[in-house]
């Protein structure tokens, strides 16, 4: 099976609140995306990697070039690392990298903002894809009790009133990398294309596509260290997992 990883980096990191996109944010010292990439490097399961990068935007460009230039250094295998410009949403970075990996079997669709996903995640979505899975995700057990709500009839008391508390047992939070069939991907992404923008704003992840198609996604174990840097708040609980796992 020959696998394309595509890692979307062609946010604005607004959340984050840097003035710069987030995939080039320091994290002790390097940017985010070249965590990233070396996450991918070491998993060992790409045989191309496709980044999504701001539309001109040379840093991340060179990001790239370095952290394959230092993979080869080392001596190890690095797969070619294509960098392209992203799109206005999420999804449109995703369908710009994915016209680029044409000749694999499968795909590999992963967050840089998720800089810390260890190499073991990446092996667990593609030994399930290889195994027939069409789509695989990685997910996490919910530790927090879940609430759904509603607009409260009394917005003096609280804005908000709780509706339903549901079984916590079945849920789970996803990550990233989301692993697919390129073929499923493919089309799941062509017909998303013609959404409007409100069914186009509704995207938060791949998987939620290929499921509307009654493509059956598995989900395996993903991990603590996957974390999304999103806010500060994130970018430093990163410093300290850096710290105390090293990556
Ligand atoms: N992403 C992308 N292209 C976009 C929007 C997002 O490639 N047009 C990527 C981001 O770079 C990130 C991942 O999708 O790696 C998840 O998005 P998010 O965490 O929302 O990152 P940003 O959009 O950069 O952050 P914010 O929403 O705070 O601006
Ligand atoms: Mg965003």
């Amino acid at each position: 099976m020959q696998t394309g990883v595509i890692i979307v980096a062609a946010g604005s990191g607004e959340r984050l609140g840097y003035g710069i996109p987030k995939a080039q944010v320091p994290l002790a010292g390097e940017p985010i995306l070249a965590y990233a990439l070396r996450g991918v490097i070491a998993s060992g399961i790409a045989d191309a990697i496709c980044v999504a990068v701001p539309r001109h935007d040379e840093a991340l460009r060179q990001v790239c070039a370095e952290v394959s230039q230092a993979a080869a250094a080392d001596g190890g295998e690095c797969p070619p690392i294509l960098a392209v410009d992203g799109g206005a949403s999420r999804a449109d970075s995703v369908r710009e990298a994915l016209v680029t990996l044409q000749g694999v079997d499968a795909i590999l669709v992963h967050d840089a903002a998720r800089a810390l996903t260890p190499p073991e995640v990446f092996q667990r979505v593609t030994t399930a894809l290889a195994q027939g899975g069409q789509a695989v995700i990685p997910v996490r057990e919910m530790t927090d009790t879940v609430k759904v709500v509603e607009h409260s009839d009394n917005a003096a008391i609280a804005p908000e009133v709780v509706h339903e508390t549901p079984d916590r047992t079945r849920m789970r939070v996803v990550q990233t990398p989301q692993g697919f069939a390129r073929e499923a991907l493919t089309r799941a992404h062509a017909a998303a294309e013609l959404f409007d923008d409100q069914q186009a704003a509704a995207v938060t992840d791949d998987a939620m596509l290929v499921e509307s198609m009654s493509v059956p996604v598995y989900a395996v174990p993903g991990s603590d260290l996957s974390l999304k840097i999103t806010t500060e708040t994130d970018l430093v609980l990163a410093e300290a997992l850096l710290q105390k796992y090293g990556s």
